[in-house]
């Protein structure tokens, strides 16, 4: 007899908040998209949680547009994988409030982000931005992934959806699976071209931190030369060189090179003739990238055939557990 091998199952969703960054690309979306065979994906857009930050309503939806069409042009196959928009699947919302119920303000508490981004946010500390964890935990839980590729600043957020799942399963009887952090074998992290102490943000106010994944060849190159380095020569990584440490990752990052080729073939060179080449090369890695991407976001009809029928897939998934879930709190269906 033929047994079909389950493929592990693998859930991950992004912001469409401002426009994505190399370090997005290649500290996250590339192991994505390296994950579509050997693992069945479900990848949704995070409309959601993008209004715990004010939105301007016309920016906001076509960045909705703009990550979807991206997503796809850096190689996200709908074919192997879901894409949806989050908010398309309403049991995202709903589990969310079943959730809510069954998490602590004491755990909640303890999220760093939530200080971080209520202290960036002063004017707006509003309810969702605290619970923003549990949103986040309703859109894992739903799918009962395996595996849940994040960086370093969602951990936190992963572990208590760990929590708040083992601990419905404990009161209500077993529904979640509890999904494991996936730590990709490669992946940059990829830090601010300004403040290499800091992480690349798609949200940082100085422009010439980050690159966008659409910006042009000469914006690129342009920020890539104003990148922050120090004042001793020398390229090579080393803790106290954190701007050309920063430009050697990126670059080995694009074109596949060890740190120590890089290293090797760049020693000798100036700053200036350093940092060019550095630019090129993320120029010429996004060129492509750019222009599928303007191919796609041309065609807004073909762009919510995939979006939709994601939903639909996603969606047949989501009402199983939710429905399961309020069940087994006692509800009526
Ligand atoms: N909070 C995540 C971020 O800002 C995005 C996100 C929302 C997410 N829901 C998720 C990531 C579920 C992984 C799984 O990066």
């Amino acid at each position: 007899m033929c047994e079909e091998v389950q493929k592990k199952k693998v859930l991950s969703c992004i912001q469409p908040s401002g426009m994505l960054t190399l370090g997005n690309y290649l500290g996250a979306l590339k192991n994505w998209l390296n994950m579509q065979d050997e693992f069945d994906c479900t990848f949704a857009v995070a409309d959601l949680h993008a209004i715990t930050v004010r939105q301007d309503p016309v920016k906001f939806r076509s960045q909705i547009y703009s990550t979807c069409a991206l997503l796809l042009a850096l190689g996200l196959d709908p074919n192997k994988s879901t894409l949806f928009i989050q908010s398309h699947v309403p049991e995202h919302a709903a589990l969310s409030w079943l959730l809510s119920c069954n998490t602590q303000l004491g755990e909640m508490s303890r999220m760093t982000q939530f200080k971080d981004k209520s202290a960036k946010h002063a004017d707006n500390v509003n309810v969702g931005l605290f619970s923003y964890p549990v949103l986040m935990a309703a859109d894992i839980l739903l799918y009962k992934p395996d595996f849940v590729p994040v960086g370093a600043d969602q951990k936190q957020h992963l572990e208590i959806a760990r929590d708040i799942a083992e601990r419905f399963n404990r009161i209500y009887g077993e529904v979640f699976t509890i999904p494991e952090p996936y730590i990709a074998k490669t992946g940059a992290k990829v830090m601010s071209l300004q403040d290499p102490d800091k992480k690349m943000s798609k949200s940082d106010d100085n422009l010439n931190a980050y690159v966008a994944i659409l910006d042009d060849r000469d914006t690129i190159i342009r920020k890539f030369k104003r990148a922050v380095t120090d004042s001793e020569g020398g390229i090579y990584v080393s803790e106290d060189k954190p701007g050309v440490s920063n430009l050697i990752g990126i670059y080995s990052a694009v074109t596949g090179k060890t740190v120590k080729d890089t290293e090797s073939e760049f020693s000798g060179l100036g700053y200036g003739d350093f940092k060019l080449a550095v630019g090129e090369a993320v120029a010429d890695e996004l060129a492509p990238i750019k222009q599928r991407y303007e191919e796609i976001i041309k065609d807004k009809s073909e762009l919510e055939r995939i979006y939709k029928e994601g939903a639909a897939r996603a969606e047949k998934v989501a009402a199983k557990t939710y429905f399961k879930a309020m069940k087994k709190v006692g509800f009526v269906l």
